[in-house]
């Protein structure tokens, strides 16, 4: 089956909100996309960031947006233009990058597909918002960089940016995360662990993921 026309920039910002969450996935091997893809749509959660951090990234990209046009499914690791120009390709509807790359921000943009560059200071925001990126921001790595009193700092000088925190993100600290109203969705691979994808342990991935979108429900109704 054809994939459906690429979302927009406003409607990609939109479904991350509406999700609250993305799975960050290390696909070991392009055989796990489908089963993986379906233990996460069986948890509540038709989505993931896909890495670039194996070899199998890019093709399951490709094999996902395939076979699952309705899901939400995009890129992250993503370094370098070459890459962004890889993941668009392949049919990526988001783009989460590690750090701030202006060249690679402004790439995706003219491309009109969005992208979420990793910021962790003010003047990264700066450089993020200053090269064409939507108000929606990927901030990496949340833990240790000061997670959530960090997030709050920030609410002064940019009132307007949402954000994506990653690294360091789980059951136990999610809802923390989501009960500012800056942050948008949490990033983490605490439900797609590299461990689950090597056992096989779809069943758990689906228990995981069913937990986290409980969490983001809950949230998501004391936020209004
Ligand atoms: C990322 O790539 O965004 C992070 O490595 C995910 O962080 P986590 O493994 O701590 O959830």
């Amino acid at each position: 089956m054809r994939p459906d026309p690429a979302p927009s920039v406003a409607e990609s910002m939109a479904r991350v909100a509406e999700i609250g969450l993305l799975p960050v996935v290390e696909l070991p091997d392009l055989k796990l996309a489908e089963p993986l893809f379906e233990a996460l749509s069986a948890g509540g959660l038709p989505a993931a960031e896909i890495t670039l951090r194996t070899a199998a990234g890019l093709d399951g990209i490709r094999l996902l947006v395939e076979a699952f046009p309705t899901g939400f499914i995009g890129a992250g690791t993503v370094r370098s233009v070459e890459d962004a120009a890889r993941v668009i390709d392949a049919g990526a509807r988001f783009v989460v990058c590690p750090g701030t790359d202006p060249e690679l921000v402004a790439y995706c943009c003219e491309r009109q597909v969005l992208v979420m560059p990793g910021v962790c200071t003010p003047s990264e925001i700066q450089a993020a918002l200053r090269a064409g990126a939507a108000p929606l921001l990927k901030f990496f790595p949340a833990e240790p960089l000061g997670g959530v009193p960090f997030l709050k700092a920030l609410a002064g000088p940019f009132g307007e940016v949402r954000f994506v925190p990653t690294g360091g993100i789980n059951a136990a600290n999610l809802e923390t995360y989501l009960s500012l109203p800056q942050v948008a969705a949490c990033g983490g691979s605490w439900m797609v662990t590299k461990a689950l994808l090597a056992e096989r342990d779809f069943v758990k991935i689906r228990d995981l993921t069913a937990q986290a979108v409980g969490i983001v429900a809950a949230s998501a109704v004391s936020r209004g």
